[in-house]
């Protein structure tokens, strides 16, 4: 079940998970919905201490050569640079909505995406898909950071998140 979609499913799981779990619960949101700050909030509410934004979009593609969808499923999660700013949009507009973290996921390839998410909103950044292009690329851009900080007048991290919102 695609429960992620449903303020009722996720706030249910939600309640389900923090019940019973003793570590702090961040809920993963799935992007393939209208209204995704609905969803946060009703999360947040829920007693979520973090939210991870996002997961992958539903997507498909169909072969040429054989007239069908190329996979078993028919549907299935797009992910990668394409993603990057419907992402970077949801986290942005998340944060002027909840006060728990989010962590950014979904398109980080680059450092500058990495200080592009952290100026949207988020406390931390997640990185799936460029691990497949290049199992290298954390730590290519753990190494780049300061550099590419420097470059931008960047001097604490942690004080240029949300930044895109103020001022
Ligand atoms: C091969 C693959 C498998 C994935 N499996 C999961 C999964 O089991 N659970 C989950 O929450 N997200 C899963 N995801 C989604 C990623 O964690 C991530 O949310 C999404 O791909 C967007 O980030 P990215 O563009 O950096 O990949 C998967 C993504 C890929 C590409």
């Amino acid at each position: 079940m695609a429960f992620g979609t449903s303020v009722k499913n996720a706030v249910e799981v939600t309640k389900a998970v923090k019940k019973v779990c003793k570590k702090p619960v961040f809920i993963k949101l799935s992007p393939n919905v209208t209204d995704i700050v609905e969803i946060a909030k009703a999360v947040e509410k829920a007693g979520a201490n973090g939210l991870v934004i996002s997961n992958t979009f539903l997507g498909m593609r169909i072969s040429l050569v054989n007239k069908k969808p190329i996979i078993a499923n028919k549907v299935g999660g797009y992910s990668g640079p394409g993603v990057f700013p419907m992402v970077l949009r949801m986290v942005y507009q998340v944060y002027e909505n909840v006060k728990i973290p989010i962590i950014g996921c979904g398109g980080v390839s680059t450092t500058n995406d990495v200080i592009e998410m952290m100026l949207a909103g988020a406390t931390a950044v997640e990185i799936g898909s460029a691990n497949l292009v290049d199992p290298y690329i954390c730590k290519k851009i753990i190494t780049e950071l300061p550099k590419v900080m420097k470059k931008y007048k960047i001097t604490d991290l942690s004080k240029i998140i949300g930044g895109a919102h103020h001022g």
